[in-house]
């Protein structure tokens, strides 16, 4: 017992049971225990998971706002279709997936923070071919996360890590190396990301988020999801801009191939992810993307998608609308 109690000692790391309610992982799930887990220590992934030895998993996320998770349902669609696409069968229906992550969130107690969530073709050996012992594993973790805003905008660079297949890019499976190596390589250059452009010069994505321009015209511009990650968050940032129009301050939106030249001509360049929501980039290959770094437009989006108090008030009202869950009614 002695032993065993080192050994979870020292899984807590940093953590220690003092300070274990300033941990940023708050509550995980896992289908194999088929319960919640409050220890950090205790919230483990087995070695011969075959999301660990072969990178076959998919996962998604959901912000939590305010108290409430957004677009849900949204990242699960997506999930689902990852899923299929890699050939893992989730171990419970939809409903039952979603009761559970909305638990979790409820049970992490934070008003603020993230949902990641994880399907595993499981554990059971370390074969290629998925284990035919044990079920498809399920995971969630509920993490505190702070948002940066960072309305002076940021620098990108061009990637020169080879973009992932059309088939690959567009499921949201773990394996995220060349992304890793994408982020890595801006970091290195001083850079907040790198964006990919495709072998024909079209702008494609950056390495954990979706980008938009807004051309001198006053149009939308989003590259075509066919050769990148669908995002909820373009998706949300398309139905937004419906109201930018009708206020005149949008002309259209188009989803179609952008040539780089194109995209660096633009009059705005915004990433685009559920964890940004929305950022501007102002310098892209060291030259100076944008022509006004406060625009109106800019903030309006910001502050319909972002960690302001309005996720209440805004999703429910857009068409196509019911995009949050209320935890703290969960929570009794
Ligand atoms: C490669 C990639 N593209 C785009 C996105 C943006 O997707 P979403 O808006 O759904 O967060 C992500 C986010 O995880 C991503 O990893």
């Amino acid at each position: 017992m002695g032993i065993f109690l080192q050994v979870i000692e020292k899984m807590r790391g940093e953590w220690s049971e003092d300070t274990i309610n300033d941990r940023p992982y708050r509550a995980m799930y896992s289908s194999l225990i088929g319960g919640i887990i409050l220890d950090p220590a205790l919230m483990v992934v087995q070695m011969d998971d075959h999301m660990v030895h072969r990178g076959h998993a998919v996962f998604d996320t959901a912000m939590i706002m305010n108290g409430y998770l957004y677009d849900l349902d949204s990242h699960l669609d997506r999930f689902l279709k990852s899923a299929s696409a890699a050939k893992i069968s989730p171990p419970y229906p939809r409903e039952t997936l979603k009761g559970i992550i909305v638990l979790l969130a409820a049970a992490s107690e934070l008003m603020s923070g993230s949902i990641r969530y994880w399907l595993s073709a499981g554990p059971g050996n370390f074969s290629l071919s998925p284990p035919t012992i044990q079920k498809p594993a399920f995971y969630s973790v509920a993490i505190a996360t702070k948002f940066h805003r960072m309305p002076e905008g940021v620098k990108v660079i061009t990637s020169k890590i080879p973009m992932k297949p059309p088939r690959f890019a567009t499921m949201k499976t773990v394996n995220y190396l060349p992304n890793v190596l994408s982020k890595m390589e801006a970091e290195e250059e001083g850079a907040y990301a790198s964006i990919w452009v495709d072998d024909q010069g079209f702008v494609a994505e950056g390495p954990n988020c979706n980008i938009a321009f807004v051309s001198k015209e006053r149009e939308l511009l989003l590259p075509k999801p066919d050769k990148i990650l669908h995002g909820c968050t373009a998706k949300r940032l398309l139905l937004l801009a419906s109201r930018l129009i009708k206020r005149g301050s949008l002309k259209g939106v188009a989803v179609r191939d952008i040539a780089i030249e194109e995209a660096k001509d633009s009059a705005e360049m915004l990433l685009v992810s559920s964890l940004i929501p929305v950022m501007a980039v102002v310098n892209w290959d060291g030259e100076p993307i944008g022509d006004d770094l406060c625009m109106t437009e800019k903030f309006w989006f910001i502050s319909r998608l972002s960690v302001s108090n309005d996720c209440e008030a805004c999703p429910l009202e857009i068409e196509g609308g019911g995009h949050c869950v209320e935890l703290r009614d969960c929570r009794t």
